[in-house]
């Protein structure tokens, strides 16, 4: 027997041992999942890997199930589309202020409308980077997102009308909502309270106007200087006929608070998929796979924890507002909350 002989029959015993050994072990240890985390036994030709613990997305939905979800969502809609004592506040004509809020990714025909406060920014960034602008969302300079002029993501509004009407009937279109009081005290919270970009027209401007109008109290001289009270914008916000001229004056400043219909026109326009904040961790994946782009770019990552609605956060800032003001914001808000199957906020209304 010669020594490379006698070396493939050691290796061999070997292979069978391990192989033995393993299909023991396989009976305590196959596959089993720790804390959504895949204990991984993979058995290569050339011998064996163990690689663990590999990480693994926590037990979400299958494409099945998220898709059956995603088809709810979009029947959902429609039907609350069809609804006539809602009509005033889900039927919103496709006007220049809608077609302002939808971009433009032509190289994989893909319409995004823009519903602020609900992670906007990061979706930006992925259809910049799939317009070639930039080759990754990490290279894109914070205030290139929002400048249309130059980051390559046009607007549906900068087409002509029959190259408007083409996308909007052929091209995949989607938006993301979440809890529509959630997302006023998160626009209220940004504009008014933080402000952390240099935005000085909500402080200056803006505040002063709603609180000259709905401020209860005007015993105090100087109103403005505490600021915008979460009361007052309440108050303004469910004024739907007072602030109309207001709002004009305001411009587009508006679109932080303005109703989802009112922004993307959901049911003349018939989105291909509606996301929601609360679960946007296994919605981001999917939408990127229903829009034929999963493979060239994924969603940033998602700080945990900050998507999920916070009943605690919003009874916190309701209370002290008056019911009939409470009342008054869900009226005007109301279609939002039907359109995309979010529950009446019963705790606050009753
Ligand atoms: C239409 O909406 C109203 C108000 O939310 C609701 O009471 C009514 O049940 C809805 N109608 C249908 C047919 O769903
Ligand atoms: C819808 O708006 C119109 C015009 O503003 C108004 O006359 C009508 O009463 C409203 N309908 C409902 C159901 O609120
Ligand atoms: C919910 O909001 C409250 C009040 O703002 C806050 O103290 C709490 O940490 C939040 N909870 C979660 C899970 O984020």
């Amino acid at each position: 027997m010669t020594l490379t002989m006698r070396h493939h029959w050691l290796l061999l015993g070997a292979c069978g041992w391990v192989l033995l050994i393993l299909m023991f072990v396989s009976k305590f240890i196959s596959f089993r999942a720790v804390d959504g985390k895949l204990l991984f036994i993979v058995l290569i030709t050339s011998g064996i890997k163990v690689i663990s613990p590999l990480s693994y997305p926590p037990v979400g939905p299958t494409v099945a199930e998220w898709e059956l979800v995603a088809d709810r969502r979009i029947k959902l809609l429609s039907t609350v589309c069809e609804n006539s004592s809602l009509r005033n506040l889900t039927h919103i004509s496709i006007n220049k202020f809608v077609l302002d809020r939808i971009f433009v990714c032509d190289k994989h025909k893909i319409l995004f409308c823009q519903t602020p406060k609900v992670g906007n920014t990061q979706w930006k960034k992925v259809l910049i980077v799939l317009n070639g602008a930039f080759s990754t969302v990490e290279e894109i300079p914070e205030n290139l997102v929002h400048d249309h002029e130059k980051n390559g993501l046009p607007r549906l509004s900068s087409f002509m009308p029959q190259e408007i009407t083409h996308r909007l009937n052929t091209y995949f279109k989607f938006l993301i909502v979440r809890d529509p009081f959630e997302r006023l005290i998160s626009a209220f919270k940004d504009k008014f309270v933080k402000n952390p970009r240099f935005e000085p027209w909500y402080k200056h401007d803006i505040a002063p106007a709603i609180i000259r109008k709905y401020r209860k109290s005007h015993r105090n001289n100087d109103l403005t200087a505490s600021g915008l009270h979460f009361e007052d914008f309440v108050r303004y916000l469910g004024d739907a006929e007072g602030r109309r001229r207001m709002d004009r004056q305001f411009g587009e400043h508006v679109i932080h608070w303005v109703t989802y219909a009112e922004l993307c026109a959901p049911c003349e326009i018939r989105y291909s998929v509606v996301g929601h904040h609360e679960t946007l961790e296994q919605d981001a994946p999917y939408i990127l796979k229903a829009a034929g782009i999963d493979q060239l770019v994924s969603y940033p990552a998602i700080p945990p924890g900050i998507t999920r609605y916070n009943r605690t956060k919003v009874e916190h800032y309701f209370s002290g507002i008056s019911k009939r003001d409470i009342r008054r914001l869900y009226a005007r808000y109301q279609g939002d909350f039907h359109l995309f199957g979010y529950p009446e906020p019963d705790f606050l209304l009753n």
